[in-house]
């Protein structure tokens, strides 16, 4: 059964993430890009909540900012009540560490390292790791993920499927309050991602933890609760649980049809040469909830 709570959070405490006014900019004058322009976002503890949007929208940015990875220019960060924009960086290092578990883009194992190594790691860097019991945990998340019997292979000898569920038993082994996962199917075959969406769905559901996913798949998205569009750094459309979840396939063709919506918007409105700092078309439009 769904663990959520109400979308204020209200209930059992702060949400898990709150963001406001988030901006992000690199570079500097002629250089500069605003990867993130000014994003409001919550997640109600034991919600899961996908971030979709065309390449260099900020979708990377903003996990990366949600989980202290990366310093916001502007706004503030709240994990669970905590203000991650005003830590300094060993605070920030140990609350990723004892708190979050985060699935990059491009993997982020050490190819020195075992599969078994590699999701043990969490626990070592925490002070752990070493015991017999941390070895039986990493080759039990590497289990849940299907692959418990490459628990001695290293990266390399690995697929890149493969190396993408390494690196969510890494994420889950801590069993983290928040898993801010970037495109975890982008590498997998269909089965093999229905599995992972199905571990991901059942963290929230019976470990009420807290799922924040990037991905550009319509099927992997009907997972969530909870749909974001992101583009050119602004959440320009947000799609809530009757439009996102429901019946197999009719939910992502829910989702499927207001990508291609906010796309034609986009296409439309964007000014010929405008860059990714200035908002057009459908960055133009403020966040909404959409019944479909
Ligand atoms: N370290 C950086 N230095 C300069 N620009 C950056 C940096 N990181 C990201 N950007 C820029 O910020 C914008 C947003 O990037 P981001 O990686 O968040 O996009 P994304 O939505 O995750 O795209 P994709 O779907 O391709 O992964 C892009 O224009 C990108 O080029
Ligand atoms: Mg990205």
């Amino acid at each position: 059964m769904m663990n959520r709570r109400d979308d204020d959070g209200g209930h059992g405490g702060a949400p898990a993430l709150v963001m406001t006014g988030v901006s992000r900019c690199y570079g500097r004058r002629r250089h500069r890009v605003r990867a993130l322009g000014g994003v409001d976002v919550t997640l109600p503890r034991g919600s899961f909540t996908a971030v979709m949007g065309p390449s260099g929208s900020g979708k990377s940015t903003l996990l990366q900012c949600a989980v202290g990875l990366d310093r916001p220019s502007g706004g503030s960060v709240r994990l669970g009540g905590d203000e991650l924009t005003r830590m300094g960086g060993r605070a920030l290092t140990r609350l990723r560490r004892e708190r979050v578990g985060f699935v990059f883009q491009s993997f982020n194992l050490l190819p020195a390292l075992t599969a078994e190594q590699n999701v043990r790691l969490p626990l070592r860097l925490a002070g752990g790791g070493a015991r017999r019991a941390d070895r039986a945990r990493a080759v039990e998340a590497l289990s849940r993920v299907g692959l418990d019997d490459r628990a001695h292979s290293r990266p390399g000898e690995l697929s890149g499927g493969q190396q993408q569920r390494v690196a969510l038993a890494r994420a889950l082994i801590t069993e983290p309050e928040l898993i801010c996962a970037d495109e975890p199917t982008g590498a997998l075959d269909p089965a093999t991602a229905e599995h992972v969406l199905a571990l991901l769905r059942r963290s929230v559901d019976t470990s009420g933890a807290t799922v924040l996913m990037v991905t550009h798949d319509p099927v992997a998205a009907s997972y969530a609760d909870r749909v974001l569009f992101l583009a050119e750094g602004r959440v320009v459309e947000e799609l809530a649980e009757a439009g996102v979840r429901g019946p197999g396939a009719a939910a992502a063709a829910r989702i499927a049809a207001r990508m291609r919506a906010l796309a034609g918007r986009a296409g439309a409105g964007a000014a010929p040469g405008a860059g990714p700092g200035v908002p057009a078309g459908a960055a133009g439009a403020h966040a909404s909830e959409v019944a479909v």
